[in-house]
C-alpha cells in the first residue's frame, strides 16, 4: 500500500511544513497548523505514463478580443470592478461577519437578473437556509426578481447543476462552507477551500459565467484560508466599514481587469445597501466647525476626490510613556509626523497623549494626509481652531518640507464643490497645474515647510 502524503498546513496563510509546530513561521499565527492528508495527494496520484502535448506559441501582437463587460446596475460596484463584470472572471469578496456581504451579493444578483435579457443568476448559500435568504430578499424588496436560489454545500452537486445551465452570474456564499468529498478534511480547511475554489473556478472559466466567492476574514483582517485563494481569483474585493457606522466601503485590492485603488461607497439602510453619490458630503455630515483639533483633508480614493475630517486630541499625559492612539490611519506615519514637528519646529509632545481619528471610520492610506494630520495636532495642542471652510493636503518629508501630491486640482475642485473657500497646499502646485486651477474660486495658501505652517497658524 502506498504511504499517504501527510503535510502540516497553516490554516491562516497556507504555509506547509513536514512536521507539526505550534507557531507558523510564515505568518506568525499560533495553533493554526493542522495535519493535511490530501494537500499533496493530488500530485502523487497523477498518472505518470501520459506524455505531454506540444503547446503552440504565438507572437505578442495579435487581434485582441474586446472585453464585453456585464453591468451590475450598481454604479459603485461597476466602478470598483473596473467598469462592469468580465464574463468568466472570478471575484472574491471578503469582509467581517455582518458587514453586508450577503446583502450586497443578493442585491447584485437581483439587479443583474432583472436587467435586460434576464441573465441567469444563481445564488447558492452554504451558510443560511432558504428561508433566511428569503427573509432578506423580502426586506430588500427583491422577492419578485428571477434569482435562482439554493442552499447547498456540496461542490459536486453545484457543478453538476451549473454544467447544464446558462448561468451568467453565480454567487457562492461562502467558499469556507463548501465541501468536496474527495478531500479528507473539514470544510473551511485550507485543502477544502483550495480544492472547492479550484473546481468552481475551472467551471466558471469554461462556462464563461461571473463567479462571486464570499470569503471570511480572520481576526487579523486577512482573508481566511490559504493565501492561494487570492492568487487563484481575478479580483479581490474587501467590504469594510465600522460596526457603529452605517456606511460601507468596497475596496479592490487585486483586479486583473481594472485599477486597484478604486473604492465604492455604500450606506447600509433598513432596506439594504444604497449607493452614495457624494461620499464627501456623507463623511463631513456631522462636522462641527470652529473646533480645535479638527481639519478637513482633501484626499483621493482611486479616481475620486474625497473630503474627510481628521480629528486630533492632544492632552497632558498621566502615564510614564505617553499614549498614541490612531483610528483610521497608520500609527507609524503619525509617529513620523510628530517627530518632524518636534525636530524641525521645536514642539514637544513627550508629556502629551495624542489621539487621532479619521471621522466616520474611513481608513486613509495616502501620505498626502500628513499635512492635515500635523495641522490637526497643532490646532489641538494650541487649542486654536482652523477656519471651518479650509481644506488641507500635502505630504511631509523628514526635513520638514511639504511635498507635492498628485491630482491637486481634483482635490481643490471637490473642496470648492462642497463650499470650501480656502486651502493649504504644497508649493508650486499652481505652476504645475495652472490651467486647471485658475478657474477655481478658492484661495490657495502654498506652504513650503512645516516651520512656515506654524508661523502662518500663529
Ligand atoms: P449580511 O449581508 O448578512 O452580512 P455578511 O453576509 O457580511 O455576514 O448583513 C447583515 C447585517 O446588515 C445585519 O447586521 C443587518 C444589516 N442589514 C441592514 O441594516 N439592512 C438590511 O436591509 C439588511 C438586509 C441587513
Ligand atoms: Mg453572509
Amino acid at each position: 500500500m502506498s504511504k499517504k502524503n501527510v503535510e502540516y498546513v497553516c490554516q491562516n496563510c497556507g504555509a506547509a511544513y513536514p512536521k507539526w509546530q505550534g507557531k507558523c513561521d510564515s505568518c506568525g499565527e499560533w495553533n493554526s497548523i493542522v495535519e493535511d492528508v490530501s494537500a499533496t495527494e493530488g500530485f502523487s496520484n497523477l498518472p505518470t505514463k501520459k506524455k505531454g502535448k506540444i503547446i503552440d506559441f504565438v507572437p505578442l501582437s495579435g487581434e485582441e478580443r474586446a472585453l464585453k463587460r456585464l453591468s451590475t446596475g450598481i454604479k459603485e460596484l461597476d466602478r470598483v470592478s473596473g467598469g462592469g463584470l468580465v464574463p468568466g472572471s472570478v471575484i472574491l469578496v471578503g469582509g467581517d461577519p455582518g458587514i453586508g456581504k450577503s446583502t450586497l451579493l443578493l442585491q447584485v444578483s437581483a439587479s443583474i437578473a432583472a436587467s435586460e435579457g434576464n441573465p441567469e443568476c444563481y445564488y447558492i448559500s452554504g451558510e443560511e437556509a432558504i428561508d433566511q435568504v428569503r427573509i432578506r430578499a423580502k426586506r430588500l424588496n427583491l422577492e419578485q426578481t428571477p434569482v435562482k436560489l439554493a442552499s447547498s454545500t456540496e461542490v459536486k452537486d453545484i457543478i453538476a447543476t451549473l454544467e447544464k445551465s446558462k448561468a451568467a452570474v453565480v454567487v457562492i456564499d461562502s467558499i469556507q462552507t463548501m465541501y468536496l468529498d474527495e478531500v479528507e478534511s473539514t470544510p473551511g480547511s485550507v485543502a477544502q477551500v483550495r480544492a472547492c475554489a479550484y473546481e468552481l473556478i475551472k467551471l466558471a472559466k469554461r462556462k464563461g459565467f461571473v463567479l462571486f466567492l464570499v470569503g471570511h476574514v480572520t481576526k487579523q483582517g486577512s482573508l481566511a484560508g490559504p493565501r492561494v485563494l487570492e492568487h487563484m481569483v481575478d479580483t479581490v474585493l474587501y467590504f469594510e466599514g465600522e460596526r457603529g457606522h452605517h456606511f460601507r466601503i468596497l475596496r479592490a485590492v487585486k483586479n486583473r481587469f481594472g485599477a486597484t485603488d478604486e473604492i465604492g461607497v455604500f450606506e447600509m439602510q433598513d432596506q439594504g445597501l444604497v449607493e452614495v453619490e457624494n461620499p464627501s458630503a456623507l463623511f463631513l455630515a456631522e462636522r462641527q466647525g470652529n473646533v480645535s483639533g479638527s481639519c478637513v483633508f482633501a484626499g483621493i480614493e482611486g479616481s475620486r476626490p474625497l473630503l474627510v475630517e481628521i480629528q486630533a486630541l492632544v492632552s497632558p499625559t498621566s502615564y510614564a510613556s505617553p499614549k498614541r492612539a490612531v483610528v483610521g490611519w497608520d500609527s507609524n506615519r503619525l509617529s513620523m509626523v510628530l517627530a518632524v514637528l518636534e525636530a524641525r519646529c521645536g514642539m514637544n509632545f513627550s508629556s502629551h497623549d495624542i489621539y487621532l481619528n479619521i471621522a466616520g471610520g474611513l481608513k486613509i492610506t495616502e501620505p498626502a494626509a500628513d499635512l492635515a494630520v500635523a495641522m490637526a495636532v497643532i490646532s489641538s495642542m494650541t487649542n486654536k481652531a482652523l477656519p471651518a471652510d479650509m481644506v488641507i493636503f500635502g505630504e511631509i518629508g523628514l526635513s520638514g518640507e511639504i511635498r507635492a501630491v498628485s491630482q491637486a486640482s481634483a482635490r481643490l475642485k471637490e473642496a470648492q464643490k462642497l463650499g470650501f473657500k480656502s486651502a493649504i497646499t504644497p508649493t508650486n502646485l499652481v505652476n504645475k497645474d495652472k490651467k486647471n486651477n485658475h478657474r477655481l474660486d478658492i484661495s490657495v495658501h502654498e506652504i513650503g515647510n512645516v516651520q512656515r505652517l506654524i508661523n502662518w497658524f500663529n
